[in-house]
């Protein structure tokens, strides 16, 4: 019998237009474009403006083009997962929003919750429904409204995120293309160096919460850095050894993309050159779920049929992974 794969047949990113440079920055906190420039590789980042927009505006935007690129009609697909930070609302899940605003009328939508690694979590749970041939059209999305959750008070937080969406269509083959392999990987203790302190069940919002601008992203950004460095190193060496991989047979890096220094060390430790490394940090920052189809869909002409890639993330829980796929 042929084993079925997960491969993507589609991808479409939509980022907001408002764009928020490194010079506007500097008149909202005490920054400069030399600190971030050389810190994080960030020049600007869009923002979504504008009375109830929400997440799920985001998603929907990026998946309306990826149907019609993909000529799909809405109602033929099976299942929409969003991974996202930023939910429009905890009840209703922002899946299911999105699917009543494409008109996914015959599928069934949930979040996923895994910070900057949500795309890889959600690529991977994707991928077996397909497998086991559950479903035949999966939709998984990566979107983030940060700018909803960032304190623009905060220097040392506000000049990374950004808002953005990527989507991709997931269909069965049967040539062995498609995702090949995962290695997913958390731990809890982490979350004292990365999280938001009210708004949930510990810490309802109240005046206090409001007051003490407890709603917002808490980051201790150097134990983050030092643990991204590490792990997104290790999970990225790891799935090449597992995998027969040597750096020569990778055409791609798909790293998230929270610090061009993260990504410059994986890179390093991987022993791949910088011209195989997707990178566009510099014109949307950090927007979480939406990095590593964002980074997709910008490099998408430039992608081959066969080519091996490696997908990798760290971020907030901790959470950390890495994907190898092999394009359509
Ligand atoms: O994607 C989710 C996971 N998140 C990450 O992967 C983020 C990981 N962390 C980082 O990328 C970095 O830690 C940051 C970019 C957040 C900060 O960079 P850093 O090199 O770790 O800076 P730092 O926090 O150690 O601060 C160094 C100095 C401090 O001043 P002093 O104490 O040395 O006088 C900060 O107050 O830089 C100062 N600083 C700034 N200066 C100008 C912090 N933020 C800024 C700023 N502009 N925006």
């Amino acid at each position: 019998m042929t084993k079925i794969t997960a491969v993507i047949t589609g991808i479409q990113g939509y980022v907001p237009d408002y764009i928020l440079t490194n010079s506007e920055l500097e008149n909202m906190v005490d920054t400069n474009d030399e600190w971030i420039t050389s810190r994080t590789g960030i020049k600007e980042r869009r923002i979504l403006k504008g009375e109830n927009q929400g997440t799920s505006d985001l998603a929907t935007r990026a998946i309306e083009g990826l149907l019609e690129k993909t000529n799909t009609n809405a109602e033929e697909i099976d299942l929409i997962i969003c991974a996202t930070t930023t939910p429009d609302m905890l009840v209703a899940s922002t899946g299911c929003i999105i699917a009543d605003k494409i008109g996914a009328k015959n599928a069934f939508a949930y979040d996923l919750m895994a910070a900057c690694s949500g795309f890889l979590y959600a690529l991977t749970t994707a991928s077996k429904f397909i497998e086991t041939e559950t479903y035949k059209k999966v939709i998984v999305v990566g979107a983030d409204k940060m700018s909803s959750i960032i304190d623009y008070t905060d220097r040392a937080t506000c000049i990374i995120f950004g808002d953005g969406a990527g989507a991709v269509l997931l269909e069965p083959n049967k040539e062995g293309l498609g995702v090949q392999d995962s290695i997913l990987k958390s731990d809890g203790a982490g979350r004292e160096f990365l999280h938001m302190k009210a708004g949930g069940s510990i810490k309802p919002a109240s005046h206090e919460t409001v007051d003490a601008r407890e709603h917002y992203v808490f980051q201790d950004g150097q134990p983050v850095f030092k643990a991204a460095v590490k792990n997104m190193a290790d999970v990225s060496e790891e799935i090449m050894l597992r995998n027969n991989l040597s750096a020569e047979k990778i055409a791609w890096l798909v790293p998230h993309q929270a610090n061009k220094r993260i990504i410059d060390a994986t890179a390093r430790r991987m022993g791949i050159g910088d011209e195989k490394v997707m990178l566009n940090i510099e014109k949307y920052g950090n927007t979480t779920s939406g990095t590593i189809p964002l980074c997709l869909w910008d490099y998408e002409n430039q992608l081959k049929r066969g080519d091996n890639l490696i997908l990798a993330a760290f971020g907030g829980g901790f959470t950390w992974g890495a994907i190898y796929l092999k394009w359509l």
